[in-house]
């Protein structure tokens, strides 16, 4: 029995489509965000920096007295999980590992399709994963970077997405895919535009719900779980422009963020 709280982070909001998950999955955990908004995006950066930003977040959560840390980014996941695990004397869970094994699960064909940030697809962390649980895969990764500003917009719905799943996913539907894994935080929010375009026999995986089943697993393993059967507490920390993260976060997380600060990106 454990009460302090889990820690989460990522590059900005999206995160909170993670976080979202690990509320529903794990409903008396007390949990702190951190979103990295003065350095968004991750996607389109180096490992170095990736690496070096991630352990910045890390170790702010972990000045938190957090018991364990979840790596809501996708793209830190690819990066930066190992550095990381080696780092801290607590679990630290990424996206990859879980989503790669429930796409390698509910695949029939064996065509699996990946789509994530440039830096995500470019390190294979999800392809090599995938190939892992299932040897005989084939497994396309696709970069759709256009995808985080339309969700951040608001336009999840709109013909501009529409048209833009169109062009990326071309690929992927030639292939014959028939599981298709969301490996960017903003992704579950387009996840009804993305299955007009690739088809009702095509399961889309969404590596925030397998992570928070994995974490709430190994919390458990680890006898840190919290059995306090009382409301939790959620904590959210940015590096900028809190406003705008509680104005377009309650699309993400469908709740409202109340204890939001703003910490200065130099105290990191
Ligand atoms: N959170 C990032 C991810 O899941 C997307 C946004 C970014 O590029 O930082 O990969």
């Amino acid at each position: 029995m454990d009460n302090r709280p889990i820690g989460i982070f990522d590059s900005g909001i999206g995160g909170l489509t993670v976080m979202r998950e690990i509320m529903e999955q794990l409903p008396y955990e007390n949990l702190i965000y951190f979103g990295d908004t003065a350095r968004i995006p991750y996607g389109s950066r180096s490992e170095q920096t990736i690496k070096k930003y991630s352990y910045q977040c890390a170790s702010f959560l972990k000045s938190k007295n957090v018991k364990a840390i979840v790596i809501a980014c996708n793209t830190a996941s690819s990066i930066a999980l190992d550095h990381l695990k080696n780092q801290f004397d607590i679990p630290v869970i990424g996206v990859i590992e879980p989503g790669a094994r429930s796409a390698a699960s509910v695949t029939k064909n064996g065509h699996i399709g990946v789509i994530g940030t440039t830096a995500t697809i470019n390190s294979s962390a999800y392809q090599e994963r995938i190939m892992e649980f299932k040897h005989d895969a084939e497994v396309i990764g696709i970069p759709c970077p256009l995808f985080v500003p339309i969700v951040e917009e608001g336009w999840e719905y709109s013909n501009v997405a529409e048209l833009t799943a169109e062009k990326y996913l071309a690929e992927l539907i030639e292939h014959d895919i028939d599981a298709l894994v969301l490996g960017c935080t903003h992704y579950p929010i387009l996840r009804y535009t993305i299955k007009k375009v690739v088809g009702p026999y095509v399961k889309l995986v969404n590596p925030a719900f397998e992570t928070a089943k994995d974490l709430k697993k190994i919390l458990g393993e680890f006898s840190i779980l919290n059995e306090n059967f009382e409301l939790p507490k959620y904590e959210y920390f940015v590096s900028d422009a809190p406003e705008r993260f509680r104005r377009l976060g309650g699309n993400f997380l469908k709740k409202e963020i109340d204890i939001l600060s703003e910490i200065a990106i130099d105290n990191l």
